[in-house]
């Protein structure tokens, strides 16, 4: 009898340790699935662990914002380049049978922050200031705008269901891909000069894939976040660890900056583009201004006819796309510091003159400004999520930090990195921001004010139904790449997969050229754009695109896109 016992209890205990290590071992295995189709419900996002905390949010009764919600914690976790709560973003969300809204929750610059902030006793721009260490860091907007969200609008409004998996993978730890080992040993310099401490991302030796990121300190502050919701961070402990590292690292950022911080509420950019309803991100995200004059520019011309990467096509893509980078640059900022002419700029007659400035036969150069630009379009570090839920909300949102893992600046205490959005603002008229972009008085700093974005999460509708849902990372190159989507479902009758993995080009007024990705176009339609003109400059890839589509008969196509291995589709 004895014996027997024994034997159970033996038994209940291997069991019991079978499952702890199970439980360990949870977020070790995992693989990438670029393409899903289900007619329930759909995500797309850039880690296949970060889909899953939304899969499972879905499967236990949550709607969109719940699952997505969930997710934006979990890449902050497992998607530490991008995925952040040291960052900010933007949410286009259409609830069926309501509206669709937008929200805001772009950093801002801090109280202390004034327009030469950057600048040196002559004026000119110190090198890096704008993109590393504490100077370079805008208010973060990310934990108050998705509790925001959750609370307005998620079906189920549970921090401790959609915390759960992030919080887990935190303490737990999780495999790392061999893109995040690549990334993590690239940056190993920058991580060691700014944070010359002990932390979770520097270890001895270079990363490999399969190596636990065990992240002890970030499962902390989610932990807070997730008992006492915004407080969590922009109050007690994560605070005062911000401010902390603000005050070793020569930051500005203050307790009231943090306190003061809110979200808004926006009304999205909303048109038709052949007999689809747009909506897509309105300022301070130049992304729905511009890609409506694009759009607007292309409307009148049958882009089938011109080919599909014809050099017809491609230069009257490109002009369209100059035209509109043009007035990105000069007219584009925070509404609320400055008075932009938005309603003129999205009106017929203005992106009339716009299309009657394009030369269909040569190239019109920019307007070379005093500076050069020389910077190229190098690493794409935004992130999107999209998701279509079972009641056929559907869901749009990119978060970033700016650059990988932003200004590289660690917050030692709380256990997460700092966005660099600060550059995002024109540093100097006619100064080359990271990616090339030049800006004016409209986007000049500001305390308070948010700096000028790309990111261009969208929604279109056909009969009132969620038709795409697309964003991406990829700085300037996220307005051309949701617009070539766009083009090659539409114009271009290309499914969903063609339209995302085609290569693609993109012209943003100044540097003055179309880029292009490698092996894009061929000899004879480079030669031919060269006749009209055009600088070409190649590069490996630029935006990163997570689409769905959806069909007639409501079967959903959730695409990652092939240029992000850890890219990842899943259908409920
Ligand atoms: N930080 C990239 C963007 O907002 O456009």
């Amino acid at each position: 009898m004895l014996q027997r016992k024994t034997l159970i209890l033996i038994l209940i205990t291997y069991i019991g340790l079978l499952n702890g290590c199970r439980q360990q071992t949870s977020y070790q295995g995992y693989s990438s699935q670029k393409v899903a189709v289900s007619d329930q419900a759909m995500v797309v996002a850039a880690h296949p662990l970060a889909v899953q905390a939304g899969i499972e949010v879905l499967e236990k009764g949550g709607n969109a914002v719940d699952a997505a919600v969930a997710i934006q914690f979990a890449l902050a976790v497992v998607y530490p380049r991008a995925g952040n709560i040291g960052g900010g973003g933007f949410m286009l969300y259409d609830e069926i049978g309501g509206k669709t809204v937008a929200l805001d929750f772009r950093e801002k610059a801090p109280l202390a922050a004034n327009k030469d902030m950057y600048l040196d006793a002559q004026g000119n721009p110190i090198g890096g200031l704008s993109t590393k260490g504490a100077l370079a860091v805008g208010v973060p907007g990310s934990v108050d705008g998705l509790l925001l969200a959750l609370e307005k609008f998620g079906k189920l409004k549970d921090r401790k269901l959609v915390m759960k998996s992030a919080i887990d993978m935190a303490r737990q730890g999780f495999a790392i891909s061999s893109k995040e080992a690549e990334r993590l040993n690239k940056f190993a310099d920058d991580f060691k000069t700014l944070n010359p401490y002990d932390f979770p991302f520097v270890k001895e030796g270079d990363w490999a894939k399969g190596d636990l990121l065990i992240q002890t300190k970030l499962a902390q502050t989610l932990t807070d976040i997730q008992l006492k919701g915004r407080d969590g961070f922009y109050t007690g402990a994560c605070a005062a660890a911000i401010l902390k590292t603000m005050k070793t690292s020569g930051g500005i950022i203050e307790q009231k900056d943090l306190t003061q911080y809110s979200s808004k509420w926006k009304t999205p950019i909303q048109f038709d583009y052949q007999g689809y309803q747009v909506n897509s991100m309105p300022l301070p995200s130049s992304g729905g201004l511009v890609l409506k004059q694009v759009l607007k520019i292309l409307e009148p011309y049958d882009l089938d006819s011109l080919g599909f990467q014809t050099a017809e096509s491609i230069h009257l893509i490109s002009e369209a796309e100059r035209a509109a980078y043009e007035v990105r640059a000069k007219y584009m900022g925070d509404e609320d510091f400055y008075d932009v002419p938005t309603a003129q700029l999205l009106s017929d007659e203005y992106i009339k003159t716009l299309a009657e400035g394009i030369d269909l036969a040569k190239a019109s150069p920019s307007q070379v400004t005093p500076h050069t630009h020389t910077k190229t379009l190098e690493s794409f570090q935004t992130t999107h999520t999209s998701i279509i839920d079972k009641q056929g909300n559907s869901l749009s949102l990119t978060t970033t930090l700016n650059s990988n893992y932003g200004s590289k600046l660690y917050v030692k205490e709380a256990g997460f990195f700092l966005n660099n959005e600060m550059d995002d603002f024109s540093v100097k008229p006619g100064v080359p921001n990271t990616y090339g972009l030049v800006g004016a008085k409209a986007n000049e700093i500001a305390p308070e004010k948010r700096m000028l974005s790309s990111m261009t999460p969208s929604i279109v509708k056909k009969d009132k139904k969620a038709f795409l849902v697309l964003g991406a990372p990829g700085g300037s190159t996220i307005i051309t790449a949701v617009l070539q989507v766009l083009l090659n479902v539409i114009d271009y009758k290309q499914n969903i997969e063609q339209a995302v993995n085609s290569c693609r080009t993109h012209h943003q007024w100044l540097p003055d050229q179309i880029t292009i990705e490698k092996g894009c176009l061929s000899t004879e339609v480079r030669n031919a754009l060269t006749a009209k003109g055009h600088t070409l400059k190649e590069t490996n890839y630029m935006a990163i695109i997570k689409a769905i589509h959806r069909t007639e008969n409501g079967t959903l196509t959730g695409v990652g896109d092939r240029r992000n291995p850890d890219d990842h589709a899943q259908g409920l």
